[in-house]
């Protein structure tokens, strides 16, 4: 099923979390809604997105996730919420503060990665970074692997609405393997990283696309398919993978 991935804090994370970078203000709180109906227990946001009040600080007086917890719908102990902080804003405080379940970083990569491991008083238990099959990070994977560093993948459909110079969802072997087993390109892409062994994070604020997005579970792509996604040529649709920033979860 892979429904979680246990980190080595032995905090386990919804391995399908629901992205929200790009998601509008005024939609995200029913996104979140939404998916958390659906079954997503995992919202991953930021401050930088700009939406990220619309998710949880108002919720305090009367906004998503309050009113889903209000009305019984989800458990506070079963969400799980990935925020981040600016590398300026991260003192160290928030962990030894005993507020977040785990830490992890953005968009390390394995140089960067390595240094940090090894000054780290508190080791990252994630490392959160594009991935998806056109871009599969598999040095970064091997390499997070080895260090018992969690993989979050982010855009894992390759963000196919912004303006891109590769759109993941249209890649022909990833439609001949979707075909093939009557799933969607999407679905297929998501699947196939949770076989891969990291989470994903597929941003979506429609309601089919939220569903057809958590219907990744009892399938599985068989191995010959999956050797056939890995044919599928590499090239990174983002320029972030070089900006660096701590990032939290968060659940007081
Ligand atoms: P929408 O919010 O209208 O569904 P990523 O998570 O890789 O960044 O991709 C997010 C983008 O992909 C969003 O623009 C989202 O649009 C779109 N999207 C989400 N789910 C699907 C899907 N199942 N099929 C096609 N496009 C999707």
């Amino acid at each position: 099923e892979i429904r979680f991935f246990k980190l080595k804090t032995g905090a386990e994370t919804p391995s399908v979390g629901l992205g929200t970078w790009s998601a509008a203000p005024g939609v995200v709180g029913d996104a979140v809604a939404t998916a958390v109906k659906v079954g997503y227990r995992h919202i991953n946001c930021a401050p930088l997105y700009g939406n990220e009040e619309f998710i949880f600080y108002l919720c305090r007086i009367d906004c998503a996730l309050k009113k889903l917890l209000d009305d019984g719908v989800v458990k506070r102990e079963d969400l799980w919420i990935t925020s981040k902080l600016w590398h300026r804003e991260s003192n160290g405080g928030t962990l030894d503060s005993g507020k977040a379940r785990a830490i992890g970083v953005i968009n390390f990569s394995v140089n960067k990665l390595g240094d940090l491991l090894d000054i780290a008083r508190v080791p990252p238990a994630v490392n959160q970074v594009e991935c998806h099959p056109s871009w599969k990070q598999t040095k970064l994977h091997a390499f997070c692997k080895s260090k018992e560093v969690h993989l979050s993948g982010y855009s894992p459909l390759g963000s196919p609405s912004n303006e891109r110079e590769i759109e993941v969802l249209k890649d022909p072997i990833l439609n001949t393997v979707a075909q093939k087993l009557g799933k969607s390109p999407a679905q297929v892409a998501l699947r196939w990283g949770l076989q891969i062994g990291h989470g994903v994070l597929p941003k979506s604020t429609n309601e089919a696309r939220l569903k057809e997005n958590y219907d990744v579970f009892g399938w599985y792509i068989p191995k010959d398919l999956l050797a056939k996604l890995s044919e599928i040529d590499q090239a990174s649709s983002f320029f972030l993978s070089s900006l660096c920033a701590y990032f939290h979860f968060v659940w007081d």
